[in-house]
């Protein structure tokens, strides 16, 4: 009889905390449910807000060398010297481009002639007044353009995110 009740007791306590076990597993699965939407926003790291040049600094149709999202990333600005779609600063004429080719990361060059991005690996051309768009050669995607805001009180211009993938990443900002 002892050894039944024994059982009874271990059974009890047993199913109750078999009970507990699935009452502590259940509230945490209903946590998860609602954890997505609540960090939904947080599963894209930031991007930095990075000085990329002073607008008074800036030449005239030259390719300027930073680096954004981090300094392993060369980036090129450009003052174009006429508004373009996306522009920024007092003439809405600054873009700025990752300078590592879409098709295999070569480094582009900027040709001031033509008004163009060049890859000097297998010739790909890319368009700096178009949102960096792919006009011919051996790429598939448009230079990434690099997102920037004016600061009109510091003539600063700021990186501020980027709209594509750069070359060999599987995110931009590690
Ligand atoms: S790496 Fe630029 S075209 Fe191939």
């Amino acid at each position: 009889m002892e050894d039944v009740k024994l059982s009874r007791r271990f059974f009890l306590k047993s199913t109750g905390g078999v009970a507990a076990v699935a009452g502590a597993t259940v509230i945490p699965i209903h946590n998860a449910q609602a954890a997505p939407s609540a960090a939904a926003g947080s599963t894209t790291l930031p991007y930095p807000r990075k000085a990329a040049a002073k607008v008074k600094s800036l030449p005239l149709n030259e390719a300027v060398n930073f680096t954004y999202p981090d300094e392993a990333s060369p980036c090129y600005i450009i003052r174009m010297g006429n508004p373009v779609p996306g522009g920024v600063g007092p003439n809405q004429d600054i873009v700025a481009y990752s300078a590592m080719c879409t098709h295999m990361g070569c480094p582009v060059m900027y040709d001031g002639g033509s008004r163009t991005f060049k890859c000097g690996c297998h010739f790909s051309i890319f368009d700096p007044e178009n949102g960096g768009q792919m006009v011919c050669g051996q790429a598939t995607e448009d230079l990434p353009r690099i997102i920037l805001e004016y600061d009109a009180a510091t003539d600063t211009v700021h990186a501020v995110g980027v709209d594509g993938l750069i070359y060999g990443r599987q995110a931009n900002v590690l």
